[in-house]
């Protein structure tokens, strides 16, 4: 059988066969689940469920009390209907999360996050103390920004794009101390790269770092960018426990004379 499928990955690189057909099947069997409680969802007028609908609705009703469970069909759902605006399948894992927050805490200030999702990274930096006030929140996704402001209702939720950073009056125009990204760059064009970049460092104070993750062994941003903008990137960590497993850069100015 022939595999004829895009996956989504931020880091863009080719992925070998096994991976895809597991992926293709893990797909399949989660676009059946979802089938599957679609059919048990009752409808407003409907008699009682019999069957496969009572079923459905059961599983239903206890997977959404399942917040786990829940946040990954949400992302999901998202995905199927946007897949290279969300870019993966799936929230990424606590390890990952983990590692690219690793130099973040209390000590960085404010601290703007983009491409927040369902907030796997925003969790992460809330455990590496830095305070919901800290934080300013960049996501696209209107249904995403706004169940990020019902969990984190003292950051600053802004749902735009991240490309249109620049002229965005956050923290009362103080600069931060990191940028954590979860942007799938590899599927923007390299203007949207460029604005992306521009924007955030125009918000970085000097020192401050902008963090990124990507599937590939090699950094999203091509080296011309990183020369145009007087940037220099650094393989921070390397996480063998995200599935699939992923890679954090360190982005930083070259020069005071730099974005
Ligand atoms: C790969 S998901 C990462 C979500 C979350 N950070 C995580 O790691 O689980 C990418 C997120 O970026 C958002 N996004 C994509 N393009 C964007 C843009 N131009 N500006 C802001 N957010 C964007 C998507 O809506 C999605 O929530």
């Amino acid at each position: 059988m022939s595999l004829k499928i895009r996956l989504p990955q931020p880091g863009g690189v080719s992925v070998p066969e096994w991976w895809a057909r597991l992926q293709w099947w893990s797909l399949r069997a989660a676009r059946r689940v979802e089938s599957f409680l679609q059919q048990g969802r009752p409808k407003a007028k409907s008699g009682p469920l019999w069957g496969q609908q009572a079923v459905g609705a059961a599983w239903g009703a206890l997977l959404s009390r399942n917040a786990w469970m829940a946040e990954r069909l949400r992302f999901f759902r998202a995905w199927r209907a946007d897949p290279r605006g969300i870019g993966a399948i799936m929230p990424s894992s606590a390890a990952l999360a983990s590692a690219i927050t690793r130099e973040v805490g209390s000590h960085s200030g404010d601290v703007i996050e983009l491409g927040s999702g369902t907030g796997a990274f925003t969790r992460a930096l809330a455990r590496r103390g830095v305070a919901q006030g800290a934080m300013a929140l960049i996501e696209t996704d209107p249904d995403f920004a706004r169940q990020l402001r019902r969990d984190f209702p003292e950051a600053q939720v802004c749902c735009l794009d991240a490309a249109r950073l620049a002229g965005e009056p956050l923290f009362g125009g103080r600069t931060v101390g990191a940028v954590v990204c979860g942007l799938p760059l590899l599927n923007m064009p390299l203007r949207q790269q460029v604005g992306i970049l521009r924007g955030s460092f125009s918000h970085l104070r000097p020192g401050g770092a902008f963090y990124l993750f990507t599937y590939g062994p090699r950094c999203p941003v091509p080296r011309s960018v990183l020369d145009r903008l007087g940037l220099r990137a650094r393989r921070a960590h390397s996480v063998i426990l995200n599935v699939p497993p992923a890679h954090v850069w360190k982005l930083t100015r070259r020069s005071s004379k730099a974005i």
